[in-house]
C-alpha cells in the first residue's frame, strides 16, 4: 500500500504503508515532514490535518461528525477535500494521495 505525501511546496515523499495504520502513523513511522499527530490518532488534537485527493477521497471512508467538528480548528484552514489523517486506515493494495498543510500548530 503506497502513500504518496505532498508537502505545500510541492516535496513529494512516497512510503510503503502497512494496511490497517492511519496515514498519520505511517506518515510518523517514515518521518515524513508536515504532520505531527499529538494526540496519537484519538481526534483531539487536529495536528495530523491533511487535504486528500479526488480519487483517495473515494476509498478513504467516510468522515465522522467528530471528525468534521475538528476540522474546523485546523491551524492552515479547512478545505472540501480535508481530513483528519488518523481517521483513514490504508486498506491493502490501493494507492493514497495526500497533501499536507504549511502549518499544523
Ligand atoms: Fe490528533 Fe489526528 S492525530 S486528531
Amino acid at each position: 500500500t503506497t502513500v504518496i505525501y505532498t508537502a505545500f511546496d510541492g516535496t513529494e515523499t512516497i512510503v510503503e504503508g502497512a494496511p490497517g495504520v492511519s496515514i498519520m502513523e505511517t506518515a510518523l513511522r517514515n518521518g515524513v515532514p508536515g504532520i505531527v499527530g499529538e494526540c496519537g490518532g484519538s481526534m483531539s488534537c487536529a495536528t495530523c490535518h491533511v487535504f486528500v485527493s479526488d480519487e483517495t477521497a473515494a476509498f478513504a471512508g467516510e468522515m465522522s461528525e467528530l471528525e468534521d467538528e475538528m476540522l474546523d480548528g485546523t491551524a492552515v484552514e479547512r478545505e472540501e477535500c480535508s481530513r483528519l489523517s488518523c481517521q483513514i486506515k490504508l486498506i491493502a493494495g490501493e494507492t493514497y494521495r495526500v497533501t499536507t498543510p504549511s502549518e499544523q500548530v
